[in-house]
């Protein structure tokens, strides 16, 4: 596993602005889409290139062109879908999947309740969700595209405990992670330290 921190300072004031509590919805939905954009530029660097014939005005040359795995971004809802429009407009021909996970507010595990993903399994998968706070949400999510047959998985959050990178990287270790930034640690109720508080809630503005 490999464990990529986009510590680059347009990400990290960005999410500075984020994780302040006076942040409205709508200019908190607009950082994490630009964000998302930024760090999409980080994960996709590895995507294989091919050469083909073109002729410029000028010349004839052999071209660069993205040759690899064709891309699914896949939120985890509610919150992963903050992180799907700013990694389409670097990838417009990604498919998007979806998995419906929800962390009970009691015991802190994820409840699954929606699955659907495209056909080819050969794709990469971006699997995207702000928070990676127990690694439960994540781990669950991960494990169900590997029983559905997709093996090309990297994994892109904003902000994570140690506890949860450290359950993905046991539990999942082929899965690559992406961050904006590792922060300290959990609460009481499993709330990442200093974190940014609830992504969905401050998403969509449902408290
Ligand atoms: C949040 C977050 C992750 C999960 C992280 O979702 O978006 O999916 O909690 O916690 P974990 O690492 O301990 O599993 P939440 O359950 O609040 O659902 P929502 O996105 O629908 O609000
Ligand atoms: N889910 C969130 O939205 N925030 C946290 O800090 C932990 C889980």
């Amino acid at each position: 596993m490999a464990l990529n921190i986009i510590d680059h300072p347009l990400v990290l004031h960005k999410l500075s602005i984020m994780r302040d509590k006076e942040t409205s919805t709508m200019k908190f939905r607009e950082l994490l889409q630009e964000i998302s954009m930024l760090m999409g530029y980080e994960i996709t660097r590895d995507i294989p290139l091919t050469y083909e014939d073109i002729e410029t005005p000028l010349m004839p040359m052999k071209a660069p062109k993205i040759a690899g795995k064709k891309v699914v971004v896949v939120p985890i809802l509610r919150a992963g879908l903050g992180m799907v429009d700013g990694l389409m407009k670097l990838i417009p021909a990604a498919r998007v999947g979806h998995i419906g996970l929800y962390r009970d507010e009691v015991t802190c595990q994820p409840v699954f309740y929606y699955y659907k993903m495209p056909a080819n399994k050969e794709r990469l998968v971006i699997l995207t969700d702000p928070m990676l706070a127990t690694g439960g949400s994540a781990c669950d999510a991960i494990s169900r595209l590997k029983k559905d047959g997709f093996k090309y998985i990297k994994l892109m959050c904003l902000v994570a405990s140690p506890q949860g990178v450290k359950a993905v990287s046991e539990q999942h270790p082929d899965v690559d992670i992406y961050l904006a930034s590792l922060d300290e640690g959990l609460n009481e109720r499993n709330y990442i330290l200093p974190g940014l508080g609830d992504a969905g809630d401050r998403i969509f503005g449902t408290k």
